[in-house]
């Protein structure tokens, strides 16, 4: 584990496994120097454990960069699940993971990922308390992360299209979005309603349909979404999307969406940049949602604050595709060297 690339000096990391409940599982611990490591926990179904471990590893990584260019008092983690889970052992399993939560004391904060609910969370928050995501109290922000996260990120495409046209806002603009689940499709509803043209597609055609039907999109097939003309790609399924030849031909000028890792290579990047196609990074574009649970978990701080911090994404995108730009570097390499400078000086 320690020759991988992705470990990048974990702090901690933890297989766990709970026959009785078939819960298997990866928690990384990247950082912990701004606070607990907080992150979500994704429930997937991976060819081999290795990968899952590589999944985990990149993921908490991301999570620290994410937390420390949004200001939060957090470091980072994140937890997979190596799926498919059996439906009628579903409860009891998530209750497993909390007590795995547990036995970290309080290093590692989980919160909800791809396949995991509110629900599931519940189930394992009466073995821990170090899990959030779990619900709004009044006035409170908390609960489900995905709609925060579209919040921001419709703010930061605001800000990329703002530095990369002449001219504000996204009435006109097309917006091709890749995966229409629980970010996507509200980050649809917010495009419809700033009078973008959007183009949708899932690999589950009937979800893409649902959010068409309610936006007004255009539904297209998942692998023909990265080739169909549009102003801005909006990756919103999995990560690593963004391969060699996507940031070679892609046709949009702004890539921009809520995927975690969605680079597949540091050259997907540079060819980006080099083509002259803006990329936004995702750590710093899809905070919304880890505001909000960080918000919930730390208690005091009301919605107004969270929705503040949420407008403040679109603002730092602006700053730093206008930083990148005058360092002639990848906005991805200028954010990144930023949060790691954040954490060094809180450790
Ligand atoms: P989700 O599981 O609700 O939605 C993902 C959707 O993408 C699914 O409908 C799936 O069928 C689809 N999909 C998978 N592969 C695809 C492909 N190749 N082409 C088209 N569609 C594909 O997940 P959610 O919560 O919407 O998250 C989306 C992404 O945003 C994930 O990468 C997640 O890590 C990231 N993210 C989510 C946050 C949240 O608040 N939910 C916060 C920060 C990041």
């Amino acid at each position: 584990m320690f020759d991988r690339p992705e470990y990048d000096d974990h702090e901690t990391v933890m297989w766990t496994r709970d026959p009785a409940t078939g819960l298997s599982a990866v928690i990384a611990v990247h950082s912990t120097a701004r606070g607990p490591a907080m992150g979500g926990c994704r429930l997937w179904r991976y060819a081999e454990p290795s990968a899952a471990l590589a999944d985990a590893l990149r993921l908490s990584m991301g999570m620290t960069l994410k937390n420390a260019m949004a200001d939060l008092p957090v470091g980072g983690g994140k937890a997979v699940i190596l799926g498919p889970v059996a439906p009628e052992r579903r409860e009891v399993m998530f209750e497993a993971f909390g007590r795995a939560v547990e036995k970290l004391g309080g290093a590692y904060v989980s919160a909800e990922d791809v396949g995991v609910t509110v629900a599931d969370l519940q189930a394992a928050a009466r073995y821990t308390s170090h899990v959030t995501g779990l619900r709004a109290a009044d006035g409170r922000a908390g609960g489900d992360p995905s709609p925060y996260t579209a919040h921001g990120v419709v703010g930061g495409i605001e800000a990329a299209v703002a530095h990369g046209f002449d001219g504000e806002g996204l009435a006109g603009r097309t917006v091709a979005v890749q995966g229409a689940g629980a970010v996507g499709g509200v980050l649809c509803g917010l495009l419809a309603e700033r009078g973008a043209r959007i183009i949708v597609a899932d690999v589950d055609r009937a979800r893409a349909e649902a959010v068409a039907t309610r936006t007004g999109a255009e539904v297209v097939d998942a692998d023909r979404l990265a080739n169909v003309p549009a102003d801005v790609l909006a990756p919103c399924a999995l990560g690593g999307t963004i391969t060699d030849a996507l940031a070679a031909a892609t046709p949009v000028r702004v890539i921009a969406g809520a995927a975690n890792n969605q680079l597949a290579t540091p050259k997907a990047g540079l060819l980006l940049r080099a083509r002259g196609v803006i990329y936004v990074p995702d750590f710093v574009l899809n905070a919304g949602g880890i505001i909000a649970v960080a918000a919930e978990h730390l208690g005091g701080i009301t919605e107004a604050e969270v929705q503040a911090q949420i407008a403040a994404i679109r603002p730092r995108v602006a700053s730093l595709l206008a930083e990148a730009e005058r360092a002639g570097e990848a906005p991805e390499v200028v954010a990144e060297r930023a949060a790691r400078a954040k954490v060094a000086a809180a450790r």
